[in-house]
């Protein structure tokens, strides 16, 4: 099945249409930076365009930067305040004219790593991480994934985590690899102490830089890059976006 994949994330969006039977692209991606005001009314324009840019008639799953509980959105970190509330699927669906799932970006690219990548196959507990402008979690036990686990805002030296671990705060402090692979560390050391997962997959934009820091993860042995690196979030949001 052909279905239109969509990862929006705090600093941009990007789509394609994926073989949800492989997990492959169709198509080259198309991306579009995030709109700041990161509004509703801007970021939906944008959903549209991606859907015109591929002249798009089908399904469209979307991976969403916030918890998503019935189609509304909960949370609004990295996007503007006034997205809480919204029933952002219709949002979309009013601009696509498709018919339109949505769920949280980080357990869109759990889903494709457990589908296609590193976690194919594999019994146990498995975290999965975003690192991008926010941290973004997907818990996923023998192959269930547990939705909306929010982790990026654990509590770790005094603040949210994601404050101090983000790509998006490496790049404003300008923090080398190695002065960020520390605190990586530190993140996941908590989580490890919290959860015990058999593996920890890092996705998201960092996920193409884990050669950089992988030396300063102390439970190096757990983790893997994701095997999707960033078009994880595409190819889960279309797994999502099947029809049932
Ligand atoms: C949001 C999460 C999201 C993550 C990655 C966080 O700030 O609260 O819902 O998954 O950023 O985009």
């Amino acid at each position: 099945m052909k279905v239109l994949g969509i990862d929006i994330g705090g600093s941009g969006m990007k789509g394609a249409p994926v073989d949800t039977r492989t997990g492959e692209l169709l198509a080259e991606r198309y991306r579009v930076e995030t709109p700041q005001p990161a509004t509703p009314e801007n970021m939906i324009e944008k959903v549209g365009e991606i859907a015109r840019h591929f002249n798009w008639r089908g399904r469209i799953g979307c991976g969403f930067p916030a918890a998503i509980l019935q189609g509304k959105v909960m949370t609004a970190s990295n996007i503007d305040k006034s997205w809480i509330g919204r029933e952002v699927g219709s949002d979309f669906e009013k601009v696509t004219n498709c018919p339109t799932v949505v769920i949280n970006d980080a357990d869109a690219a759990g889903l494709a790593e457990v589908a296609f990548g590193a976690g194919k196959n594999k019994k146990g507990l498995l975290f999965v991480v975003t690192v991008g402008t926010g941290i973004g979690s997907a818990l996923i036990n023998n192959g269930q994934l547990v939705a909306n686990t929010e982790l990026g805002h654990l509590y770790l030296n005094g603040m949210v985590a994601e404050k101090f671990v983000a790509d998006s705060v490496r790049k404003k402090e300008k923090l080398s690899w190695d002065e960020w692979g520390k605190r990586f560390d530190q993140y996941l050391g908590h989580i490890y102490k919290l959860f015990y997962p058999d593996m920890i997959i890092v996705g998201g934009g960092a996920s193409k830089k884990y050669k950089l820091y992988k030396e300063h993860l102390s439970i190096g042995d757990k983790v893997v890059p994701a095997v999707l690196l960033n078009n994880a979030g595409i190819v889960g949001a279309a797994l999502a976006g099947r029809s049932n």
